[in-house]
């Protein structure tokens, strides 16, 4: 049988609104998710037991990506206990773009392909809503990871419902060499901001802006609670959101948790230009992709 191939979208947070941790120790949050056109491939075919390989894109840090217990096989095993298979044999193959720990959900991403690939390979056919219940449970952003487009996460992230969206906006996102771990970004929010609301900011700007399909818009409305955080930790990302800023962006944000940032411009054109300027300002990998793109998709035939 030939191998399936799934690709898998990155996001950014047009909107992140966080509010105090929970009980539980996540924060509660207001998002609202964009997919990106910058992609992982995950491959599998029939094998003997587990394997998974790796091939990175040159600015993609192999070293931040762990082959023992990488989380497609957490994928894999959440799928067979589910249909309650004790075996997990595929060869798996990722052929990965998207960044490393950048805040740009990439592991989540190759779970939400794992779950479509596996499913495919094993001739599982299970339902929609019980892969995004298996989905949520591998993490906060891997039920978005599966339905892509635009769409608004509440819960910690793992409640997704699209939202209309009448834009193709065009990005450009920089990943940094050194990745950031969310969980200490969550940790220093807490520390900046010990009197947080427990209940997260709207986002109502952003989905007002997405309806009008106007980049002027919704440069104005982006909004995230953790950039400040991630700021502290990394202040070298407030100077390349200036540099971006002055070389032609709309408006520059942290994506997520960071330390990848993201430009809005005006379009394709104007995508390029600040590509090829932040490249010269020494920021060697400025990536220009369109949003919104779709969720984890079959691309074998
Ligand atoms: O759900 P996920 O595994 O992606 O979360 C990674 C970490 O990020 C969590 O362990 C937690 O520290 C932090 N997190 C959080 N609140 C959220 C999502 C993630 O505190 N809503």
């Amino acid at each position: 049988m030939a191998d399936t191939i799934v690709r898998a979208a990155a996001k950014i947070n047009l909107h992140l609104g966080v509010g105090a941790p929970r009980k539980d120790g996540f924060h509660p949050l207001v998002t609202v998710y964009q997919a990106i056109g910058i992609y992982d491939d995950l491959s599998v075919r029939a094998g003997d037991e587990w394997s998974l390989r790796l091939f990175p894109a040159d600015h993609v840090d192999r070293a931040g990506v762990p082959i023992e217990g990488n989380i497609a096989e957490a994928a894999a095993r959440a799928l067979a206990d589910f249909h309650g298979r004790s075996e997990i044999a595929a060869e798996v193959v990722i052929t990965k773009a998207i960044p490393v720990a950048g805040g740009m959900a990439g592991g989540s991403a190759d779970a939400a392909a794992a779950l479509v690939a596996l499913d495919r390979l094993w001739e599982l056919d299970t339902p929609d809503d019980e892969l995004l219940r298996i989905a949520a449970a591998l993490g906060s952003d891997v039920p978005f990871a599966l339905i892509g487009g635009t769409a608004i996460g509440t819960g910690r992230g793992e409640r997704v419902s699209p939202v209309e969206d009448h834009g193709t906006w065009w990005w450009v996102a920089v990943p940094s060499t050194k990745g950031l771990s969310t969980p200490e970004v969550y940790r220093h929010y807490d520390r900046l901001f010990p009197d947080a609301s427990p209940r997260p900011k709207g986002a109502e700007a952003v989905l007002t802006a997405l309806a009008t399909g106007d980049p002027g818009v919704l440069a104005r409305a982006l909004h995230n609670d953790l950039q400040a955080a991630a700021l502290d930790l990394r202040p070298d990302l407030a100077e390349l959101i200036a540099v971006g800023e002055a070389a032609g962006a709309l408006r520059g944000i942290v994506s997520g948790s960071g330390p990848t940032c993201v430009f809005l411009t005006t379009g394709a054109d104007q995508a390029r230009e600040l590509a090829v300027g932040l490249r010269a300002a020494g920021h060697e990998v400025a990536l220009a992709a369109p949003a919104p793109v779709s969720g984890a998709t079959v691309v074998t035939y």
